[in-house]
């Protein structure tokens, strides 16, 4: 009896010893979950973002009312999530109910249709609604782009504070754990040796390599998929041509610089001859808004516009071409590996997509900007969730050229659409040579 308690109380510290390991080792898992959150966390923070981006972002802003209302607040304005669900899935039906919210607004709006959605889910709008309501505004720079929307909230400095924090926990707890373990060598006689200190403990050191090698080998990754994309690029032009100016404020159509993109493969960028139609006559800028570049250098329009005479050999005062004219070296913007087809008219005309779901709000840019990353990602998200215009399935005359495609005319009558991917969106040799 006597011997067995004496047994009983050597084990003891031991027992405590292993108690504190398998602390230690949950404190280790911790700090995996806590990097896990903190990556599904963007992920699906991004989702209601690239939505919007790529849906809604053409005439709203988060917080600037620009072709639509600023979409901040809208939750509260539409208490009903139904009937906000309703609008943005088919403004049109809601207005022929005669909601009376949705029509004042139509009015006030000078009743600017708003495009349809069929093709988002409730989960796609909910989405973009949390999207809407917790993006962050953007910080109100004079030299920001102007771009849609706020950044992303950005949580990783509290994850970082934490991830310290458990990583001190840990380091005490092995602390404790070898001075425990000394501390019981000690009762029982052992001779122990130096505890060794942690910079020089394996485990621990196995571990740091571990991490370091996984945030390496992410961002080497991430980089390398990014080589080649421009995403915001923005290059300063041998003219101060603004699209703002032009599209936006005098309204010319995109189409009539870059008429090309509805029946060819390139958009292209207008010849001078095409600006002379309407510079032979306007040759100052009498704008009421002045011109800034992107780093807030004043811009002369009219001295602008008699670089554009330089290059045409155009001579104002006499009013007729004296010398001959030389092009313009724009820099391109948009570029696809040569590895890639794509075509304009095929999205412009065929697919009825808009310029601005893939060039962003130019109508708004001084300057050019690249929109979209044009990754291969982007092209297969937008092909997997967008309807194919098929005839009379939207109530338009669509793409005829489906009108083959009898099965899914079925399928459409049965109330169901079809998306990119199933006519082929998304297999290989559609987009590559
Ligand atoms: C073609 C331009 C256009 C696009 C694209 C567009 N909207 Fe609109 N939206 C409008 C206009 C214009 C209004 C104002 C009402 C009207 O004139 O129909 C509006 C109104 C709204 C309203 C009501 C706002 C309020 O203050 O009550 C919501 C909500 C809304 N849009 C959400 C969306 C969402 C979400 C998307 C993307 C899935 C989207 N819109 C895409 C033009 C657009
Ligand atoms: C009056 C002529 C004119 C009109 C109208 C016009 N553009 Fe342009 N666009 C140009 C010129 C010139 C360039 C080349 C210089 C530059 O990049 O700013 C250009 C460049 C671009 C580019 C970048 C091309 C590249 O290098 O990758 C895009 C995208 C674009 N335009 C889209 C549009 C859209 C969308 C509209 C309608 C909202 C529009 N443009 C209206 C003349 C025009
Ligand atoms: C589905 C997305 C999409 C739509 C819609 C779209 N573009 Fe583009 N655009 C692109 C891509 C991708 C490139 C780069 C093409 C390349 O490098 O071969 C580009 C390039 C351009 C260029 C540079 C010159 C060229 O042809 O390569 C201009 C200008 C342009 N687009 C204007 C327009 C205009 C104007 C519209 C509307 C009528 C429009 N785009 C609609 C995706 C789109
Ligand atoms: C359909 C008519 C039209 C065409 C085509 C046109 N412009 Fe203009 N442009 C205007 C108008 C209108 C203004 C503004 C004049 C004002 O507000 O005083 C303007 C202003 C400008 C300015 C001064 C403001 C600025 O944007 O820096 C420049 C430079 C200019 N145009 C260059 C061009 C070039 C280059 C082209 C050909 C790619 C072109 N324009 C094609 C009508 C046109
Ligand atoms: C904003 C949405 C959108 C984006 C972004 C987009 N596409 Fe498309 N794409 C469409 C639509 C819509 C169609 C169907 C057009 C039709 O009705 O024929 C289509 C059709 C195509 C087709 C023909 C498919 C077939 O089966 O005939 C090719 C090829 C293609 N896209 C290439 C690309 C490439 C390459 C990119 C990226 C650089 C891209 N697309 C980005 C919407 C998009
Ligand atoms: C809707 C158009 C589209 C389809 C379908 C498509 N790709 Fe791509 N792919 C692209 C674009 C655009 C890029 C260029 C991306 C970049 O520059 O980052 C690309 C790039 C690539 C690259 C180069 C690596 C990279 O990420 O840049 C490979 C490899 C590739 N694609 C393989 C495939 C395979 C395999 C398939 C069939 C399963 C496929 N692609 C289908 C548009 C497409």
């Amino acid at each position: 009896m006597h011997a067995a308690t004496g047994d009983f109380s050597t084990f003891m510290p031991q027992i405590v010893t292993m108690y504190y390991r398998l602390i230690a080792k949950r404190i280790y898992l911790s700090f995996f979950l806590v990097a896990l959150i903190t990556l599904s966390n963007k992920l699906s923070a991004q989702d209601g973002k690239a939505l919007f981006q790529s849906n809604c972002a053409s005439c709203h802003s988060v917080f600037k009312q620009v072709t639509g209302p600023a979409l901040r607040g809208v939750t509260g304005r539409v208490p009903d999530n139904k009937l906000l669900h309703a609008w943005i899935h088919n403004n049109a039906t809601v207005l022929a109910s005669g909601n009376k919210y949705f029509t004042d607004l139509f009015n006030q709006f000078s009743k600017t249709p708003m495009n349809t959605f069929p093709n988002l889910s409730d989960a796609d709008i909910d989405a973009i609604l949390k999207y809407i309501e917790t993006t962050p505004p953007p910080s109100t720079t004079p030299t920001d782009g102007g771009g849609p929307g706020g950044k992303e909230p950005d949580n990783s400095f509290l994850y970082g504070i934490l991830t310290i924090i458990l990583a001190v926990i840990m380091l005490t707890m092995l602390q404790v754990n070898s001075n425990l373990k000394k501390l019981s060598d000690d009762k029982e006689g052992v001779p122990s040796q130096e505890p060794i200190p942690f910079y020089r403990n394996k485990a621990y050191i196995t571990f740091v390599i571990l991490i370091l090698f996984v945030i390496g080998g992410y961002y080497l990754v991430q980089g390398a998929i990014g080589l080649g994309r421009n995403k915001d690029y923005q290059p300063e032009q041998p003219i101060f041509y603004s699209h703002k100016v032009h599209a936006g404020t005098n309204q010319i159509s995109c189409l009539y610089c870059h008429g090309n993109a509805l029946q060819s493969k390139h958009a292209t960028v207008p010849a001078l001859n095409v600006c002379m139609n309407c510079h032979a006559a306007i040759n100052e800028y009498t704008g009421k808004e002045k011109l800034y570049r992107e780093n807030g250098e004043e811009v002369n329009g009219t001295a602008e516009i008699q670089k554009l005479y330089s290059y045409t050999g155009y001579d104002p005062k006499a009013g007729k071409y004296t010398e001959p004219g030389k092009p313009v070296e724009w820099t391109k913007i948009h570029n696809l590996p040569d590895h890639v087809f794509f075509s304009h008219a095929q999205h412009t005309n065929a697919g009825k997509v808009q310029c601005q779901t893939c060039h962003g709000p130019i109508q708004e840019m001084n300057e050019v900007k690249q929109f979209a990353d044009l990754s291969m990602g982007w092209c297969i998200n937008c092909h997997r969730t967008t309807k194919v215009n098929f005839p009379d399935s939207l109530g338009n005359d669509g793409n005829k050229f489906y009108s083959i495609y009898e099965k899914f005319h079925k399928d459409i009558k049965a109330g169901d659409s079809i998306t990119v991917e199933k006519i082929g969106g998304t297999e290989c040799q559609k987009c590559h040579y």
